[in-house]
């Protein structure tokens, strides 16, 4: 039977890789619902290809554009997942960028059998809200991230105080080892990764390796292991993606090309995707290397050491931030080194010290009371 397949995100980069895969396999899957915020364009040739039942998308101004297409080709359009009825997804992706990708992503758990979830700052905001929903809802969970992904590999079966370090791989990014002004660097030159071909967002976090401290708090929440467990270190060729030191002294690391279609196949078809889709070449026959990540030379690895602000209402702080702040940059409004400049400032400000100490995270509204307080402060 075809797995009945729904996509958030699915014009992103997350999203195209999953129908690529899907397009080289359609007699294992069926796309039942596509998602798309701004590209009406892509989201209309996507329709067209995969014929979904449904478009889920929250932008009027999109709606407006896709729905006389979606008359005439018999496809619903609905603006709220809760909308849907009587659907079970075998599985979905969870590709919406930023915490604009958290209500969505809790939303449709309760209609999927399986979620892979790519959206980082969803778990960094809310994931005692998407854990409870996944228990509640009987869904399984598997990250797609591919260092999360890596982890999840390397410790299934694991005890879990079998384990004394993570190693998180950064590639450094695409001014690593560059002797340029980090203060001139534009939103075009921030966004061209050496190894991935990712959304904007997300290539400027990998610039300035803000990337990576997300990456380590969505860990910690997922394998629900103190931030301390986790190191950062930079490997510039992007092929091994985590490395796991266990207490016997041996250490586990996943090797996989640098390619996101890979954690999402292997997501896709539980064990069984044999490679089809990507040239695995010999590049392991690369060299490898590894580099520590020097604290001077990256200012955002002083977030992690903030041990007052790594809590759950701190991650949401850091992470809204840290989107607010990205958006500014990308609109030349500040310069590339203020994001993390900034962002620590504002970090160590008594207001952010009053808001943590009188705050609680106890509804998902107050999720976004933390994000809306966090555009409060940035000016
Ligand atoms: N790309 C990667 O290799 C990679 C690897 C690991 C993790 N991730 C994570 O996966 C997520 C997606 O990354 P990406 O690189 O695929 O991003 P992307 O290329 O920028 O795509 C983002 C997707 O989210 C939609 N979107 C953006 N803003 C939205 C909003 N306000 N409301 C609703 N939908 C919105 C976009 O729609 P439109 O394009 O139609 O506007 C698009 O479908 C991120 O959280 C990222 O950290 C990505």
């Amino acid at each position: 039977m075809k797995k009945k397949i729904c996509i958030l995100g699915s014009t992103g980069s997350i999203g195209k890789s999953t129908l690529e895969i899907i397009s080289k396999n359609r007699n294992d899957f069926d796309v039942i619902l596509l998602n798309g915020n701004s590209n009406f364009r892509l989201l209309i040739s996507q329709a067209k290809k995969f014929k979904p039942k449904y478009i889920y998308s929250s932008n009027f101004y999109l709606t407006e554009k896709i729905k006389y297409f979606c008359i005439k080709n018999k496809i619903i359009i609905i603006n709220d997942l809760n909308l849907l009825k009587k659907i079970k997804f075998d599985i979905t992706i969870a590709a919406i960028s930023g915490i604009a990708g958290l209500l969505p992503t809790l939303n449709i758990i309760k209609f999927s059998k399986k979620i892979l979830i790519a959206n980082k700052e969803s778990i960094i905001c809310g994931w005692k809200f998407i854990y409870k929903e996944l228990k509640k809802n009987n869904c399984s969970f598997v990250p797609i991230d591919s260092e999360h992904f890596s982890i999840f590999n390397l410790i299934e079966n694991k005890n879990m105080n079998s384990i004394k370090n993570i190693y998180l791989t950064a590639s450094g990014g695409p001014f690593f080892g560059k002797n340029i002004n980090l203060k001139k660097v534009t939103p075009l030159q921030a966004i061209k990764h050496p190894n991935w071909k990712m959304g904007k967002k997300i290539s400027i976090d990998s610039a300035n390796l803000m990337n990576k401290i997300l990456e380590v708090i969505e860990a910690s929440l997922i394998f629900n292991l103190p931030i301390s467990k986790f190191k950062i270190i930079i490997h510039p060729q992007s092929l091994i993606h985590a490395v796991v030191e266990f207490k016997n002294g041996l250490s586990s690391m996943l090797y996989h090309h640098n390619n996101m279609k890979i954690p999402i196949a292997n997501s896709l078809y539980s064990n069984f995707y044999i490679n089809k889709a990507s040239s695995n070449n010999l590049s392991f026959k690369k060299n490898l290397s590894f580099h520590d990540a020097d604290i001077k030379k990256i200012p955002s690895i002083k977030i992690l050491k903030l041990t007052k602000i790594l809590n759950d209402k701190g991650f949401i702080l850091i992470n809204s931030l840290n989107e607010i702040l990205v958006e500014k940059f990308m609109e030349n409004k500040i310069l590339f080194t203020d994001i993390v400049h900034k962002l620590l400032s504002i970090l160590d400000s008594k207001v952010v010290k009053n808001h943590l100490k009188n705050h609680q995270i106890r509804h998902i509204k107050d999720v976004f009371k933390t994000y809306n307080f966090s555009r409060s402060l940035v000016n």
